[in-house]
């Protein structure tokens, strides 16, 4: 996405840019963005009735809820869940598809193209985000309805803003320095958005309609909150929009945590600090000097591999330490948009899950039935989409082709019941 992307810098930088794009992600602004998050999960819940009624195979990661995330981002939807892709996002996507080709390329012609094909697709994200920059600024230039940080609309607007409050809007044009400060994060925010939502939110569906008894307790979960039609249940979402927090919602969560636990849909890279050449850990040394040191979540996850959401309800005994679960990672530099994607997430399974029985389509599925590995069988039912590789965040290997049926508008016998066994 470029040198000065939020994930990749240390130091004052960060902090910089931590402060610039932080109030975004505050609790506070995720409670305010409900009534986005809600219109897009509604037009996902459209696109999804109108995929099972083709009675044809569907990937949901083109369904799911993108457009949330450039609504927040730019301030308008890209309208990617309608047409199914946008330009930008397919730029993003050529942009991340590519870089390991290119890193693995030894043919210098092969990499030649690659890099070409890649320019071109990096010169148009950034000519996008750099004309809606300035068009911003353009506007707010001079004016007296100039908003302030904390009313500003989007991410891009705040940037905008503070460079104002800064710097003044004397220049007729944004300079160079403070457009390859910010193009890189709009950039890296919008693409952020695609891959990790739409991947975890795809193993969450394929999971739950491999345990039905799960899916039943989710939907008496919602069923027990929210009327049995979707517009009865939307427009009380709205006017009561701590229903769908965690407190709210803790087996929803519970399902959802569970899934990264499995699933944990992006990664933590570390630059060794200076002066350090080795990593000791149980008596071992690792040399770390100038490399990345990447502490693989899904290891740490994987002390079962039984998808059991119980086990992070708080009356659930024995407890894993609770720094154990990592899908966010921790700390000062965990993921900026934790509490929103947890929120879209749970939000999108309450307007989805009590009218729809999806199953995943497994004709042709490459590696069924192989069993891999020791210590998981679920490459026996669902082949390679058992497996995450590398795409905009840590996506199922191949697409996770789903199928299924619409239960009717009251959530078929009103959302409660489910007569699955597990
Ligand atoms: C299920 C969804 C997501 C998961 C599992 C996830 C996971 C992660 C992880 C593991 C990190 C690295 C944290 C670290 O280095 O310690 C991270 C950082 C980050 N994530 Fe997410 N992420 C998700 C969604 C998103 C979305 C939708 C966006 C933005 C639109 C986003 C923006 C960021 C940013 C900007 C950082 C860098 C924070 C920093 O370095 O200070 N994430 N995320």
């Amino acid at each position: 996405m470029g040198p000065n992307v939020i994930a990749a810098v240390n130091g004052p930088l960060w902090k910089s840019l931590h402060h610039m794009m932080g109030p975004s992600f505050s609790p506070v602004t995720v409670k305010a963005q409900i009534p986005t998050i809600v219109e897009h999960a509604t037009v996902f819940h459209e696109k999804l009735r109108q995929a099972v009624e083709t009675g044809k195979p569907f990937s949901l990661v083109d369904l799911t809820t993108s457009d949330v995330i450039s609504a927040m981002v730019l301030g308008f939807s890209l309208q990617a869940q309608n047409n199914g892709c946008s330009p930008l996002l397919e730029d993003y996507k050529t942009l991340f598809s590519l870089a390991q080709p290119y890193m693995d390329a030894w043919n210098p012609l092969t990499k030649f193209k690659l890099w070409r094909t890649m320019r071109g697709a990096r010169k148009r994200t950034d000519a996008y985000v750099h004309k809606e920059l300035q068009s911003k600024y353009r506007l707010y230039r001079g004016s007296d309805a100039v908003p302030t940080r904390k009313t500003a609309r989007s991410v891009l607007d705040r940037m905008v803003v503070q460079k104002i409050e800064e710097t003044g809007d004397a220049a007729p044009y944004l300079d160079q320095a403070f457009l390859k400060l910010v193009t890189p994060n709009l950039n890296g925010l919008l693409a952020g958005g695609q891959g990790t939502t739409a991947d975890a939110l795809t193993y969450t569906y394929l999971l739950l309609s491999l345990h039905p008894a799960i899916l039943s307790r989710l939907r008496s979960e919602h069923a027990s909150l929210f009327p049995p039609t979707l517009t009865d249940t939307t427009t009380h979402m709205l006017s009561h929009p701590h229903l769908t927090s965690s407190s709210s919602l803790p087996y929803t969560t519970a399902i959802l945590k569970e899934t990264l636990r499995l699933f944990p849909a992006g990664f933590t890279p570390r630059e060794a600090p200076p002066d350090t050449s080795h990593l000791h850990f149980n008596g071992t040394s690792y040399p770390v000097a100038g490399k990345m040191v990447i502490p693989n979540q899904h290891a740490l996850h994987f002390d079962s591999t039984h998808f059991l959401p119980d086990r992070s309800l708080e009356e659930y005994e024995p407890k894993a330490h609770r720094f154990t679960w990592r899908p966010f990672e921790r700390g000062l530099r965990s993921c900026i948009r934790q509490e929103m994607a947890m929120e879209e997430m749970r939000t999108a399974l309450v307007l989805t899950v009590r009218w729809f029985d999806l199953e995943p389509d497994l004709e042709g599925v490459k590696g069924k039935g192989e069993g891999k590995v020791r210590f998981s069988d679920l490459d026996e039912v669902v082949g390679d989409a058992a497996w995450q590789e590398m795409g905009l965040g840590a996506s199922p290997r191949g697409e996770v082709w789903m199928r299924g049926w619409y239960r009717g508008e009251l959530g078929g016998d009103g959302g409660e019941v489910g007569d699955g066994e597990e």
